[in-house]
């Protein structure tokens, strides 16, 4: 490869590289939701917006809608996808462990939230303490209720690890209160219908109740539905939760529906900052608790307040990554425009040094072939040459070399003209012009010229004979154009060159 080749291929993969350097590949993350409620929407538009601080993510989002069997099929698709990160959280813990350590084997990190396995077969779990959720519920109901009086409990999904956690800190709180009698821990499974079949089973056998503890706010919601249907009122409803949007925990505590709920945070940035540490392969927490408080009546307004100000935000900030997406695509397109445009010029200026360079190259191959073709010329010794010399010549095999052959034996004829070469040569005029400018870059008629001149120096050099006897040795008809063609060539008169050469 010479240097121009080396330059343009060095300079086009530089600007390749610079064209391709948006860096790396988007993280593919893969999330895979337990439910699809207001919970699970909160949390993914945090995702969402976590993604943001790092552009290169692209978030899947998979809801298994309370269904052991449809997230098991969902993150073997993640497997089989083969995303950088899967964050889940199981629907039910023994159910799920198997294609969670699965995923965790097959070298995906993964992060739980919110629910776990029964495996240790993770990359780092972020969750509030349920154990603490449930425990200080119970506490603060015993509180409520000054030590006595009657209690149901309607729980989470059998086998999901809020709910063991929930029950298992509610019911240590209760433990301590021996007037307090537990009538019902009834089975729930996250959803608000769940709640109002749970109370319409103690309602079979106990109307007595003074509060009910639902381990989140929908299944509070939904006993009370159906307490209320049976016309009693007296009832204190306790949840968990607390999601800030309309008809959610903090509204019903604001209303007074609910004595009090506890903020289950969703934290998706914080998730988000946790998914980026591993992929960025940074140091991470492996347990990760997320803090959260009671809400009653006492913060339910400040906390409502605070949610729309960080809505706000979060919807500027939604508009703000729509316009920055919308810069950079068109940042993007006017790069490639002007890559594109550098790669046509440099493509450009190239063909045309290389044209330059091989022009440059060809005329100076032409004017060393007709110096070739000339030169041989001058070694001849004498204009007059014998039939013997003839025949002595060697035999001439390429065209060039019959040219040069055919012009040395008829120089000295003044007659003889392209015609007469073309006749010799076995060719049209035209096809020997072709054929000699081709190969020489100079036309037959111009290097007879030359070559009779160069004769003539050569005469010049190595006879006494006059200027004019020289003109008329090499064929020229008048002296004076011999003296004019001389002068062309070599830039001094025949008078002149033989003087300094005497
Ligand atoms: C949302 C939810 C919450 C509950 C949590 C437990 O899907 O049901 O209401 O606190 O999951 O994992």
């Amino acid at each position: 490869m010479n240097r121009i080749t080396t330059f343009t291929v060095t300079a086009l993969l530089i600007l390749l590289m610079v064209s391709c350097s948006e860096s790396r590949k988007p993280w593919r993350i893969g999330v895979s939701q337990c439910s699809e409620d207001i919970w699970r929407h909160k949390q993914n538009g945090e995702l969402i917006i976590g993604g943001y601080v790092d552009n290169a993510v692209e978030l899947e989002f998979l809801s298994a809608d309370d269904s052991d069997e449809r997230q098991i099929e969902q993150i073997n698709h993640f497997i089989e996808e083969k995303v950088d990160l899967l964050i889940v959280a199981p629907n039910s813990a023994a159910s799920l462990t198997p294609v969670i350590d699965k995923a965790y084997d097959s070298g995906i990190p993964v992060i739980l939230f919110d629910r776990r396995t029964n495996s240790d077969k993770y990359t780092a779990y972020i969750s509030a303490d349920n154990y603490a959720i449930g425990n200080t519920m119970g506490k603060l109901i015993a509180r409520d209720m000054k030590g006595k009086g009657t209690l149901v409990e309607i729980t989470g999904l059998k086998g999901s690890s809020p709910a063991k956690e929930r029950h298992r800190g509610f019911a240590d709180a209760i433990a301590e209160y021996p007037q307090i009698r537990l009538i019902s821990s009834e089975l729930g499974d996250w959803t608000e219908e769940s709640g109002s079949k749970a109370m319409a089973e103690v309602l079979k056998h106990d109307r007595d109740i003074d509060c009910i503890f639902g381990h989140n706010d929908r299944l509070a919601l939904g006993a009370r539905n159906v307490a209320l249907r049976h016309g009693l009122r007296n009832i204190k409803y306790y949840g968990v939760d607390a999601l800030p949007v309309p008809g959610g925990g903090i509204e019903q505590v604001q209303k007074g529906v609910f004595e009090a709920t506890y903020i289950y945070p969703t934290q998706g940035l914080e998730v988000m900052r946790l998914a980026r540490k591993i992929l960025n392969g940074e140091k991470y927490e492996r347990y990760n608790k997320l803090h959260s408080s009671v809400v009653d009546k006492s913060n339910a307004d400040l906390l409502l307040t605070q949610h729309r100000e960080m809505e706000r935000v979060g919807n500027d900030i939604k508009t703000i990554h729509a316009k920055v997406d919308e810069y950079f695509t068109q940042v993007n397109l006017q790069q490639k425009i002007i890559i594109g445009f550098i790669v046509v010029l440099v493509i450009i200026v190239t063909l045309c040094v290389l044209t330059y360079r091989f022009y440059i190259a060809k005329v100076m191959v032409n004017e060393e072939v007709a110096k070739e073709v000339v030169s041989p010329m001058a070694s001849i010794p004498s204009p007059k040459t014998s039939e013997n010399d003839k025949q002595a010549m060697p035999v001439p095999n390429t065209f060039l070399d019959r040219f040069r052959s055919i012009l040395q034996q008829n120089l000295q004829d003044a007659d003889f003209n392209v015609e007469r070469i073309g006749e010799e040569m076995g060719m049209s005029r035209v096809q020997l012009y072709r054929k000699i400018k081709s190969l020489t870059g100079m036309t037959p008629v111009e290097l007879l010229r030359k070559a009779r001149v160069a004769r003539g120096k050569q005469l010049l050099e190595s006879t006494d004979r006059s200027v004019s006897e020289i003109a008329y040795d090499v064929g020229f008809t008048a002296p004076s154009y011999f003296a004019k063609c001389f002068k062309d060539e070599f830039g001094i008169s025949p008078g002149e060159f033989r003087g300094t050469n005497k």
